[in-house]
């Protein structure tokens, strides 16, 4: 039984998040999709919220026999993945420019807990350029998303940003 966590901030879910876990479901038995609860950055959406779309969302994507389940965490990754009985953690990497900060993180999660490894997964190339910071801004500026994001998280953000 191989279990991975894919952590990150998912805010929203993007269709490069939603390919990173399609793909991660044919290498895990488990994948835990754990949105982090980040105190100290401006999100758009609550926890809550950000969960409820993974969850929507997760129901569109072929996942085969690995079996997703969405969660949030709070501190330390590494005892997250430790407290889960993770064996991995995955990453999407989209070009050059994330992998450095990416490997810094790896290295220092591998200094605390050298059980378990970080898995680094390339998105399709139609996502490379797709983040959440960019679909917010882009979409509060009045500017498409459509394809970037399932159909519900546009909805949500229409709502959230009052737009009609
Ligand atoms: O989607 P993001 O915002 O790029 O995800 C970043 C995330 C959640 C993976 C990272 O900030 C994280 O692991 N935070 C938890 C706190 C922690 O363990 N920090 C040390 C990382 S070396």
């Amino acid at each position: 039984m191989r279990r991975a966590i894919y952590p990150g901030s998912f805010d929203p879910v993007t269709n490069g998040h939603l390919d990173i876990i399609e793909r991660g479901s044919k290498l895990f038995d488990e994948i835990i999709i754990a949105v982090l609860v980040n105190t100290e950055k401006e999100a758009l959406f609550t926890v809550d919220e950000r969960r409820g779309m993974l969850e929507e969302a997760l129901a569109l994507i072929a996942s085969g026999f690995c079996r997703l389940r969405v969660d949030s965490f709070q501190g330390l990754l590494m005892r997250y993945a430790v407290e889960q009985h993770a064996d991995a953690v995955v990453r999407g990497i989209r070009a050059i420019s994330d992998y450095e900060y990416e490997l810094q993180m790896a290295l220092m999660n591998r200094r605390q807990e050298p059980r378990i490894e970080t898995v680094f997964m390339m998105a399709a190339e139609a996502y490379s350029y797709v983040s959440s910071r960019l679909v917010k801004e882009v979409y509060s500026l009045g500017g498409t998303i459509e394809g970037l994001v399932p159909a519900t998280v546009e909805e949500r953000m229409r709502v959230k940003l009052h737009k009609s």
